[in-house]
């Protein structure tokens, strides 16, 4: 079942019922203010961090959900209701939601009123602009009150949700002609402001919540709705709000525009003030003014669109799949761009007061962004290193506003060090930039102790190297890429994070995953080494990678697959000889993709067995058996029950892995058939039970051990954007930058005719047409750049600015 559509041409996704299987949000911003918005209009927004400056409230597992957001409420003669449907609930004759590229419009109709709510943060500009059109659809004249609501968060979120001894007494507010200032703690330490405005003349307004909606109302029932009449309070301590009453009369037919901005103001310390203890206005008054008429916002939102078909136009792909060409040239780069914003701050899921960014995220989110703006990646890279320790390990984690690195979580995570290299080569690979290796980055963030960027890489390799266990493997410290995987804690603690609680150091418990990532990412590392003219590291770089291969096939395959690791007994972790978890994906993935037995076979035995034992319906399990019960020796991986989660969930984060290993051993049949399951464009018919939005990637759809096989959750912010994009884009599509140029080497369905993939490439524009005549998967016969042909697979770059013709053969 669907509840919506996609609408390409406007490149939105249009939801047709508010009653979604879960809220199907989006978001907001670019830069540094955002905005989480549903398909009702609940969600909030904030200013750079989700946590530290939060500009409106939100109760996350809120009965009912997402309620509280930006809502509209129309009173019309005694009737009151919301066009996004939700808070108030009441029938609708008709509903809208078009999600687009940074915007957000919600239309509802109701008793010959049409309203129509369009929300988006303007570029350059720290403010949701609320453009709110009000039409009469009724043969006779509307008298009609319009009721706008916002309830502000005392700026820090996890303050504000605890810390009510204070908070209860600290709000405050100001109220100037038409504008709401909300001014909290401005009096004290902070010199920030925010406010809400209309440019109308208001017929009231409500600042106190318990004012406007009545000590035991929902926000289904604001007292002041239901009068039709708002009571002008002034907020002192409780709970600061803004609402606005408009009184608006329309004939037949006609329509009436207003527009409404929920801005973020700092003023420096000698100008916070107008007069004592009024606060200095000036900055919101000419940000309010930027977008004072109809024609500067639709300005706005043309710049704003601009701005994405710049961002999308790096790279489209035309084939005879409308699915793939929607998830190539709209949906997948969107999350891709959300994603590198947010890390995994701010969704449905994460509640933005949780964990800052991630060191393996970050590097992993950068693969599928740093195409779009290259110079964000970079700035990226270096504060990701920067929170690098001497001995190259990694903070896990580290908070975005101070880009210190977090002492809470440490560090550990043995698969860390080697996701700098990866993201770092994706830079250099798109920009060219090798200049990048030579930047001075500071080890844990001390400026007095630091070394090149390309310094820092060697550290993160040799840290696997100076870390190998009993077999030659890499010890998987607390864990690798699976988080859940602890297999040095042995925690019995119910209140015990899996994260942090005890590491024991046993070098015992190894990981073939970060053996094979180590495989994966290391020739880069050499051949960086020779371009800088280091020869003999290069060939001792390629020694290391070399005994790692011979240590996998030794000591990290079970006969027809894989082994996952093994624990701090020494005893193999997905195996034949295990009960449970006895074939994992990751290393099936990663090895795979690190050209790990390729040759001997033992590839295409590994992802055979993951074709018979974990794919599924909807994507391939993490592993199999589901583990039935807790292993103290095994961690949070066990804690999960069967299905969810690391066990034996669909992870989306690694399907692509799987679908690049297939393309690596050339079978691009089952890679595409793989891309199909979990991409979510091809699962908008079966949204009732997928619930998540059809129109971005979910972390985990649950597995075939489930009660609820195939329902998705944590949807957003999740590598799956990323690493989706890898897979389809560069391994199937088989346009992937390279050190020297664009190498072509597709692998698609063998039934595939032609396709064309049109790729911005450091300055240059290539229009590839790629001809299958013989129905292969993989193999290039010829290629030609402007008529001429080109030797091997990479087309050099041509470095003209100009666009680029080029004809590829496969067979
Ligand atoms: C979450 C984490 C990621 C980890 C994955 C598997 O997505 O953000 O770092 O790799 O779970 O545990
Ligand atoms: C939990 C989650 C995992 C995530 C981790 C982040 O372990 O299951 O997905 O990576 O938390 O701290």
């Amino acid at each position: 079942m669907k509840f919506g559509y996609f609408d390409d041409e406007r490149k939105e996704y249009v939801i047709t019922t508010p009653q979604t299987p879960w809220p199907w949000i989006n978001y907001l911003g670019s830069e540094a203010f955002f905005g989480l918005i549903s398909n009702t209009g609940g969600g909030y927004c904030f200013y750079r961090d989700a946590r530290l400056r939060r500009i409106t409230r939100y109760r996350y597992n809120n009965i009912p959900i997402d309620n509280g957001g930006r809502y509209f409420y129309v009173y019309d003669n005694g009737d009151f209701w919301t066009p996004g449907w939700m808070p108030v609930k009441r029938d609708l004759a008709f509903y809208e939601c078009r999600h687009g590229l940074g915007y957000t419009q919600i239309t509802g109709e109701r008793g010959g009123v049409r309203v129509t709510a369009l929300a988006f943060v303007p570029l350059g500009t720290n403010a949701e602009v609320h453009q709110v059109k009000v039409k009469n659809t009724s043969g006779g004249p509307k008298s009609i009150r319009l009721f706008s609501f916002i309830e502000f968060c005392l700026w820090n979120a996890y303050d504000d949700m605890t810390n009510f001894q204070r908070n209860l007494s600290t709000g405050e507010v100001e109220v100037k002609g038409s504008v709401i200032y909300h001014k909290t703690e401005y009096r004290e330490r902070r010199n920030h402001y925010a406010f809400y405005s209309v440019n109308a003349e208001i017929a009231g307004f409500d600042t106190d919540r318990e004012s406007f909606l009545g000590l035991y109302n929902g926000l289904d029932h604001p007292k002041a709705v239901a009068a039709g009449q708002a009571t002008n309070s002034i907020a002192s301590g409780w709970m600061p709000i803004a609402s606005h009453q408009l009184n608006i009369d329309l004939q037949p037919g006609e329509e009436k525009t207003f527009i409404f901005v929920l801005g973020y103001i700092e003023n420096p310390e000698e100008e916070k003030w107008e007069a004592p203890g009024v606060i200095n206005k000036t900055r919101a008054e000419s940000m309010i003014a930027r977008f004072a008429d109809d024609a500067r916002v639709e300005a706005a939102l043309k710049d704003l669109a601009a701005y994405w078909d710049g961002l999308l136009s790096k790279y489209s792909v035309q084939t005879g799949e409308e699915k793939l060409n929607r998830m190539v040239n709209i949906w997948n780069p969107y999350q891709c761009m959300v994603t590198f914003n947010m890390s995994r701050s701010a969704s449905y899921f994460e509640s933005g007061i949780g964990r800052g960014m991630g060191f393996r995220d970050s590097n992993q989110d950068l693969l599928g962004f740093v195409h779009q703006i290259p110079e964000r990646a970079r700035e990226r890279i270096i504060d990701i290193a920067s929170t690098q320790f001497e001995d190259g390990s990694a903070y896990h984690q580290y908070q975005p506003l101070t880009k210190k690195g977090n002492h809470e979580i440490g560090s550990g995570f043995n698969d860390d060090p080697l996701w700098l290299i990866l993201g770092t080569v994706a830079y250099i690979k798109e920009t060219g930039d090798f200049g990048i290796l030579d930047e001075q980055v500071p080890f844990d963030n001390n400026p007095d102790n630091t070394a090149t960027l390309f310094e820092h890489l060697k550290r993160s390799f040799y840290h696997v190297v100076h870390n190998l266990g009993p077999h030659g493997l890499p010890l998987i410290g607390r864990a690798d890429w699976n988080d859940c995987l602890n297999l040095n804690c042995f925690s019995k603690e119910p209140d015990e994070s899996f994260q942090t609680t005890q590491n024991i150091e046993g070098r015992v418990a190894e990981s073939v995953f970060i053996a094979g990532l180590f495989c994966y990412v290391g020739p880069d590392f050499a051949e960086l080494c020779r371009r800088r003219g280091l020869h003999e590291e290069a060939a001792e770089a390629e020694a290391h990678i070399e005994k790692m291969r011979q240590a996998v096939l030794e000591h990290g395959y079970d006969g027809d697959w894989f082994l996952r690791a093994y624990d701090h007994f020494g005893q193999k972790i997905g195996s034949k000889e295990n009960e449970e978890g006895q074939i994992f994906i990751e290393p099936q993935g990663m090895c795979v993709m690190a050209g790990i037995g390729v040759k001997e076979g033992l590839a295409l035995k590994a992802l055979d067995s993951v074709k018979e034992r974990l794919e599924t319906a909807h994507g391939i399990v993490l592993q199999n058996p589901a583990y039935s019960k807790y292993y103290l020796n095994l961690g949070e991986i066990s804690s999960y029950p069967p299905g969810y989660k690391e066990n034996a969930g669909i992870f989306c984060h690694n399907n692509p892995w799987v679908m690049i290993a297939e393309t690596v051993i050339g079978r691009g049949d089952r890679a595409f058939a793989l891309y199909r399951k979990i991409a979510p464009a091809y699962r908008e018919d079966i949204s009732h039970i997928h619930r998540m939005e059809p129109y971005v990637y979910s972390q985990m759809i649950a597995g075939k051990d489930a009660v609820r096989h195939g329902e998705a959750k944590n949807s957003w912010l999740t590598g799956t954007a990323a690493w989706n994009y890898v897979a389809i884009t560069q391994a199937i599509l088989g346009v992937k930058p390279d050190f020297d140029g664009l190498k072509i080497d597709p692998c698609i369905p063998s039934d595939w005719e032609a396709y064309t993939v049109t790729r911005q490439f450091r300055g240059d524009t290539y229009r590839i047409r790629v001809k299958n005549p013989n129905r292969v998967c993989k193999g290039v016969a010829s290629i030609t750049v402007d008529g001429k042909p080109v030797e091997g697979q990479v087309i050099p770059v041509a470095g003209d600015g100009g666009v680029h013709d080029v004809e590829v053969v496969l067979g």
